[in-house]
């Protein structure tokens, strides 16, 4: 397997871990995606309603779902690592992304399925799956880049990618990334606090 947690084509991007706080943030970013995108993260052509209802559904302290945020504090890219419910899979999690169409070409998707990967490792996931349309030429990459076997059936393909265990340096790296991330979260929003408290003194809209 290539080292897909430590292999980004740009430069890093901080990749921070999503809660409930942050569900309104997640569903301004999956609204935002086109009628192609959602199609291609869902694999349906999600409305909506849909949409809400997804976010609704999101199950945080179970799945995880990773984010990265512009200055602005908005949401560009987020992932959803689904662990399986069955007892019989309880080893196997599924991969989703999405990143906003102005981000693309960042290397954000790689770098969110890096994150996706060491984190899964770290908690006992031993495959993960990941379903794409086979026109997906972006996520299909990514999975084979990271040594991911491809099944393909017609207009979609379905992606497994065996996991190695985890060990000291993915939990110590993910531990880092972690507390890097959350620290460039707060300088980002306390500068879009004071942002905000001079657009008020002096009447400027806020970049
Ligand atoms: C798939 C998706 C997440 C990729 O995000 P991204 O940040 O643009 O991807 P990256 O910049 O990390 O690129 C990853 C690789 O794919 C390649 N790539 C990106 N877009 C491509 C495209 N349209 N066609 C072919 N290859 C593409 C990149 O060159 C890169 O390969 P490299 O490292 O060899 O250069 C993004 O296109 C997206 O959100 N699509 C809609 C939702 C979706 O399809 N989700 C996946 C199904 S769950």
């Amino acid at each position: 397997m290539v080292d897909i947690e430590r292999s980004p084509s740009t430069a890093r991007a901080p990749i921070c871990t999503l809660g409930d706080e942050h569900r309104a943030a997640i569903e301004a970013h999956l609204l935002a995606l086109g009628e192609q995108d959602r199609y291609l993260r869902f694999g349906y052509a999600a409305q909506d309603a849909h949409v809400r209802r997804y976010v609704e559904g999101l199950r945080f302290g179970r799945d995880e779902v990773f984010g990265i945020f512009n200055r602005r504090l908005e949401l560009i890219a987020m992932a959803h690592l689904a662990y399986s419910l069955e007892a019989a899979h309880a080893n196997v999690a599924e991969f989703g992304v999405s990143v906003s169409a102005r981000a693309r070409g960042r290397g954000y998707g790689q770098q969110l399925f890096g994150r996706a990967v060491m984190h899964a490792r770290n908690h006992g996931v031993t495959m993960l799956l990941i379903h794409a349309l086979s026109e997906n030429a972006a996520m299909l990459k990514i999975a084979r880049k990271a040594g991911a076997t491809i099944a393909r059936d017609g207009s979609e393909s379905e992606c497994h990618l065996e996991l190695p265990p985890a060990d000291f340096e993915s939990h110590v790296t993910e531990l880092l990334e972690e507390q890097v991330a959350q620290t460039n979260y707060r300088l980002k929003a306390h500068s879009r606090r004071f942002r905000r408290l001079l657009g008020r003194l002096f009447g400027r809209t806020p970049a």
